[in-house]
Parts: C-alpha cells; sequence; structure tokens
C-alpha cells in the first residue's frame, strides 16, 4: 500500500475525532466469537466504509465496522470484523487497521479465532490460549519498504503474544475455573480447508492448531510494539482427524456455544490489563 503512514494518519485522524474514550485496548472477534461487544455500554459504532481508506469486509459471520464501547470502566475498540488473505485482500490492507491502531495509541490488541485443532487431546469447543505462530500463509505483511516510524526493518518475534497478557489470561481463567489449552496456531492462506495430509505435515511442524487469520495481524502488531493476546476457539479438528467434513455453519454454531465461556473469560482479562 502505497503512502501507508499518510493513509494510516487520515485514518486515525478521522476516528480520534469520533472516538469519545480514548480506548487502549482493541479486540479482533473472530467468526462466531461477536458475542463479547454485547456485554459493551456507551456504544458508538463507526462503519469501516466512513473510515478513509479502510478496506471493507465480506465474509457471512463477519460485520464491517468498529465498535466503541466501555466493558466495565474500560474503554474498549472492536473490529466487528476482520479483513482475510483468502478474500483478496492484501497483506497490507488485511493488516491496515492496526497500523492505524498504532497512530490512535492503542497499546493492546485481543484477537480471536475460529481454528480446527490438530492436537488431539483438542476437541471442538476448545479454547486455546496462542503462545506461538507458525506462518503457513505464503509471504508476509511486511515485505516491501519500512517505514521506520511504524516500527524496525527486521523485527523480533521473540514474544509475538505478551508473556505478560498470557500470564493474566491464565490466572483469570484459572480463578474463573476456565478450562483451556496452550498451543502453536499455524497460519493458513486458505480458502479450501487444509487436505489430510497438510494436517499430518503441520501436526509434524509443532502446530496444534490451524486457521485462516491471526497470524499476520499478530506478527504487525508486534511489529508495531503492541501487545498481543490470542485465543483461538476450537470449532471442529482438523481434515483427517475429524471423519465429516468441515462445514462453515458448524463452524459458527461451536463458536457460538463457546462465545459465552470466551466472553466471560476475556471480559475480565481486559478489564484488568
Ligand atoms: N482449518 C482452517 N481454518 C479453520 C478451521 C480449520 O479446520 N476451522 C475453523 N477455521
Amino acid at each position: 500500500m502505497e503512502h501507508l503512514y499518510e493513509k494510516a494518519a487520515a485514518s486515525a485522524a478521522y476516528l480520534k475525532e469520533k472516538l469519545r474514550f480514548a480506548p487502549k485496548i482493541a479486540v479482533v472477534l473472530g467468526s462466531g466469537l461477536g458475542d463479547l461487544t454485547a456485554g459493551f455500554t456507551d456504544t458508538q459504532e463507526i462503519p469501516y466504509g466512513e473510515i478513509p481508506h479502510f478496506p471493507q469486509s465480506t465474509v457471512q459471520g463477519h460485520k464491517g465496522a468498529l465498535l466503541e464501547g466501555k466493558l466495565g470502566q474500560t474503554p474498549v475498540l472492536a473490529m466487528e470484523g476482520r479483513f482475510h488473505f483468502y478474500e483478496g485482500y492484501s497483506m497490507k490492507e488485511v493488516c491496515y487497521p492496526f497500523y492505524v491502531f498504532q497512530l490512535l495509541g492503542i497499546e493492546t490488541v485481543v484477537l480471536t479465532n475460529a481454528a480446527g485443532g490438530i492436537n488431539r487431546s483438542f476437541e471442538p469447543g476448545t479454547l486455546m490460549l496462542i503462545t506461538d505462530t507458525i506462518n503457513m500463509m505464503g509471504t508476509n505483511p511486511l515485505i516491501g519498504p519500512n517505514d521506520e516510524r511504524f516500527g524496525p526493518r527486521f523485527p523480533d518475534m521473540t514474544e509475538i503474544f505478551s508473556h505478560d497478557l498470557l500470564d493474566l489470561a491464565r490466572s483469570v481463567a484459572d480463578k474463573q475455573g476456565i478450562e483451556y489449552k496452550e498451543g502453536v496456531y499455524m497460519g493458513f492462506m486458505g480458502p479450501c480447508y487444509e487436505t489430510a495430509a497438510e494436517i499430518r505435515a503441520f501436526a509434524a511442524l509443532g502446530a496444534d492448531a490451524v486457521g485462516m487469520s491471526t497470524v499476520p495481524e499478530a506478527m504487525v502488531c508486534s511489529y508495531l510494539g503492541i501487545k498481543v493476546l490470542a485465543v483461538s476457539c476450537i470449532t471442529n479438528m482438523a481434515t483427517g482427524i475429524q471423519t465429516v467434513r468441515h462445514s462453515h455453519q458448524r463452524v459458527l454454531e461451536i463458536a457460538n456455544q463457546a462465545g459465552d465461556r470466551m466472553c466471560r473469560w476475556l471480559g475480565e482479562v481486559i478489564q484488568k490489563m
């Protein structure tokens, strides 16, 4: 994306005018996991179409708006709908909102997604804290000229997911009695679900779950100096592990069922950040 800094600055300037609470936390809600925003008070919805230079959202189950609100006393900015590489967006477009978030003063991003389970100790409905990722999307959002105002040319990914936020999420889950697993999320380009052979390969590479988002967003946030916490909802077992065919409808159903637990957990985590 040409003139990324200037575009992001224009988007951020527009949003600064509109936003009332100067949120420091942004959340991105995956397929079927939008319920967290039902607990927001004092809400204001800003459609992506209104924001200069913002891409638009197309997938069923994803809206296209930023929602500002409060969770308890904590101001939060939610992305209702994210941009996926498989929709035909460039990686820079997929990650565009996070460049804007940095300029808005967002310090923490919470990412959620629906994912297929590769680790056989998982089952549909399992919540997985993402401790690390493998980028199998075939490209990288940071390719191209680097603008040092955003971040360094060769960003470190040692702590792509904030260790402090992982600890916070663990302690809130333990306190609430929420069961969760931890694991490595493999980002796959999609839009096809993986083949059984790919899943065997990914298991050998160390992946516990696979999905079509999150990896570029987390990498870019890490580059931008934004702390990231990410949670997968395992909506199905990956190809070859589950014996039935995949269905997007089923993915949404399971995500919706797990939504309550996810919201109770992340709701408290966010208020303690
Ligand atoms: N593979 C990739 N993406 C997914 C899956 C899966 O099995 N389930 C939900 N999102």
